[in-house]
């Protein structure tokens, strides 16, 4: 098959937030074609790929015909005749267009969307799934769903200040049997929620609105879902998400729904007390992306047996991670594409992780869209672990539920991560 870049073509479509966002159609010249189409986060490091907004007032700022021009008229051009095999090459050509160190010129919401729909073309060329056509001759497996139970911080109007508050089936033996047990705890959290009076409606993700009165108050909560549905810890665990970058700065964090600050030694201990009380496995961003020294200190305290991860502090950047593992901070990575706006950026990411050993956390974005792409690579590249948000919320579901049809794909040859994705040698 010919699989020659005929056409690439870039439209206006719209997010889980009702946001304008970037699609891209790219066609083969022997008919194969694929798409992609990019999220966008809320909580965002400060070192990530710009998405390429519009400003003025027309849809508050958010448009996206700046980026749909990049992709007309810079990167169709010089896209139109490369080999969509050659992910490689594509990406290279993408990253010298713009001329940037973070996308800035074209877009990352344009840079990114068309690394999807070109890797998506090729595997359409040679008739496979994604998956399938990253992982090649290699064994691989479904990955560890980690699924948003409360969401809170900047994916539900800080009403309170962490952000997410997830649970890892750690004791599933399949993805079909992790995504039930989350299921369970998901519906279990919202009936204690009824129960209180406080459930009211979801947040960004998907996960229950956080109507609390405290940031302990949701793992107190979680626990009891947890057994509520029937599970021990070691076959539910507690992951949090702090995104501490939203609410610590300079070494000072403030928690506004709890009127407290402390500096970053005191913030370590309030963490570090809730992983001794709660069944907790896992902790993204626990300190602020300026607070390196803070990060060194919280990997050095429960890296052991906590897996703890960068997201704002790495911005899926390759130079970050290694970086970090001199320095001792996080032992995984979250993998965002449209953080750093290539494929093979990714890729490089996830493959110097992989050598020092790390997690890899495949993620999704606050803003989403129906696209699969994320759930191939987690699967294709042997990630082990998937993030995509709450278990609620059709571009969230669409990523769990692809997981599904890739399991069934897999037949009798399907083997699923489970506990043994995270970093530690043992679980708290
Ligand atoms: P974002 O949040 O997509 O809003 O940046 C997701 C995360 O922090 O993991
Ligand atoms: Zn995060």
């Amino acid at each position: 098959m010919n699989t020659r870049i005929m056409s690439v073509r870039g439209r206006r479509i719209w997010d889980s937030r009702g946001r304008p966002t970037v699609e891209v159609d790219v066609h083969l010249e022997g008919g194969a074609w694929g798409r992609g189409m990019a999220p966008a986060g809320a909580s965002r490091g400060s070192n990530e790929a710009i998405d390429l907004r519009d400003g003025g007032r027309e849809q508050a700022g958010f448009g996206v015909q700046g980026a749909l021009r990049a992709i007309s008229e810079v990167i169709a051009p010089a896209l139109i005749g490369m080999d969509a095999r050659d992910q490689d090459a594509v990406d290279m050509e993408l990253i010298a267009l713009d001329g940037t160190p973070n996308k800035a010129r074209l877009g990352g919401n344009a840079t990114i969307a068309t690394s999807m729909a070109v890797i998506q073309s090729a595997a359409a060329a040679e008739k496979m799934p994604l998956w399938q056509y990253l992982a090649g001759d290699r064994p691989v497996r479904l990955p560890l769903p980690e699924v948003q139970i409360f969401g809170g911080g900047a994916h539900a109007g800080q009403r309170i200040d962490i952000q997410d508050f997830l649970v890892m089936p750690i004791g599933a033996e399949s993805f079909d049997e992790a995504l039930c047990m989350a299921s369970d705890v998901y519906r279990a959290a919202g009936e204690l929620m009824a129960a209180l009076g406080r459930r009211s409606g979801v947040a960004d993700e998907g996960g229950w609105w956080p109507e609390f009165t405290s940031n302990e108050e949701p793992l107190e909560l979680l626990t009891r879902a947890i057994e509520r549905a029937g599970y021990r810890h070691d076959q539910v665990a507690i992951s949090l998400d702090i995104a501490a970058s939203e609410f610590g700065r300079n070494g000072r964090y403030r928690l506004a729904v709890e009127r407290r600050e402390f500096d970053t030694a005191e913030w370590i201990d309030v963490v570090t007390r809730w992983i001794r009380r709660y069944p907790i496995v896992s902790v993204e961003d626990p300190v602020a992306e300026d607070d390196s020294a803070g990060m060194r200190a919280f990997t050095d305290a429960v890296g052991d047996s906590v897996q703890v991860i960068g997201d704002d502090f790495l911005v899926t950047s390759a130079e970050r991670v290694s970086a970090a593992a001199v320095a001792g901070q996080c032992n995984a990575v979250l993998l965002k594409p449209n953080q750093v706006g290539t494929i093979t950026e990714t890729r490089r990411t996830m493959e110097t992780a992989r050598r020092l050993g790390w997690g890899m956390i495949v993620s999704a974005r606050s803003g989403e869209t129906e696209d699969t792409t994320i759930v191939h690579l987690a699967t294709g590249w042997n990630t082990g672990q998937l993030k995509v948000g709450s278990f609620a919320r059709s571009e969230r579901m669409a990523k769990w539920n692809e997981g599904l049809r890739i399991e069934e794909q897999m037949g009798k040859d399907a083997r699923f991560a489970g506990w043994s994705a995270l970093p530690v040698r043992s679980l708290a």
